[in-house]
């Protein structure tokens, strides 16, 4: 889809689903939860800093940092955004290919389940790193494209809504290659509960993680 539709996507969703993580098209709440409590623990402490929520839907990831910090969130979908306001975020709509902020603004940048929406993703890691701190942090969540679940899923499935997945080993070479260090990764296992953390793309997440996160350090 394009992004002219994706933004009408989000906006029906919102007028659905209102204030709700479905509107961000989440399974359903416990995976939510579980993923957000796990990328949140594994992010760490975060207090007294400025955080960005790319892409920050309703706002239901990062409302959890709110108190404590001060956290901005950015949305096409100005009807998502309404409700990342009433949860205490700072709003700005904006494409996340030209962030309106100034170079090293952040930080902490999530950008947590949106660039699996964006065939082109370079220019919005581009922009997440430049709104990055040096020596803060960048966060990025996204579909394994590795999965031999989601390669099983995508035979049967109709809808190619999430044709967009990306190798771990290359979001790690993107990372480098902007400038972040330090580079970790946690993976899911939809709908298992656990997790496992690492420093590489090991074998056993890249072949049997659903989805996964990886940050870094801006040098
Ligand atoms: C799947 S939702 C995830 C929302 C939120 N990050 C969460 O995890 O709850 C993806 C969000 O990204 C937004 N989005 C997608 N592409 C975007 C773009 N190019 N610029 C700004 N927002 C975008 C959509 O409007 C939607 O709210």
């Amino acid at each position: 889809m394009s992004a002219t539709n994706w933004k009408q996507y989000f906006d029906k969703k919102a007028e659905t689903h209102g204030a709700s993580v479905q509107t961000s098209d989440y399974f359903n709440e416990e995976s939510f939860f579980r993923q957000r409590d796990n990328t949140l623990r594994w992010l760490g402490a975060v207090s007294g800093k400025t955080v960005l929520d790319a892409g920050c839907g309703v706002g239901a990831f990062s409302e959890p940092l709110v108190r404590g910090n001060v956290v901005t969130g950015v949305d096409f979908s100005e009807k998502s955004l309404a409700y990342a306001a009433k949860r205490g975020l700072r709003t700005s709509s904006a494409d996340l290919t030209a962030l309106p902020f100034a170079d090293g603004h952040f930080d902490v940048v999530l950008c947590i389940g949106v660039i699996q929406l964006i065939p082109n993703y370079k220019p919005v890691l581009r922009e997440l790193a430049r709104v990055t701190k040096p020596r803060g942090t960048l966060l990025v969540q996204t579909l394994n494209r590795g999965s031999v679940q989601r390669k099983l899923l995508g035979l049967v499935e109709k809808t190619k809504k999430f044709d967009t997945m990306y190798a771990m080993k290359d979001m790690a070479r993107d990372f480098a290659e902007l400038g972040l260090t330090d580079i970790a990764f946690l993976n899911q296992y939809h709908p298992f509960k656990f997790t496992t953390s690492g420093r590489s793309a090991g074998i056993v997440p890249h072949l049997l993680s659903t989805s996964f996160a990886i940050k870094g350090c801006k040098r």
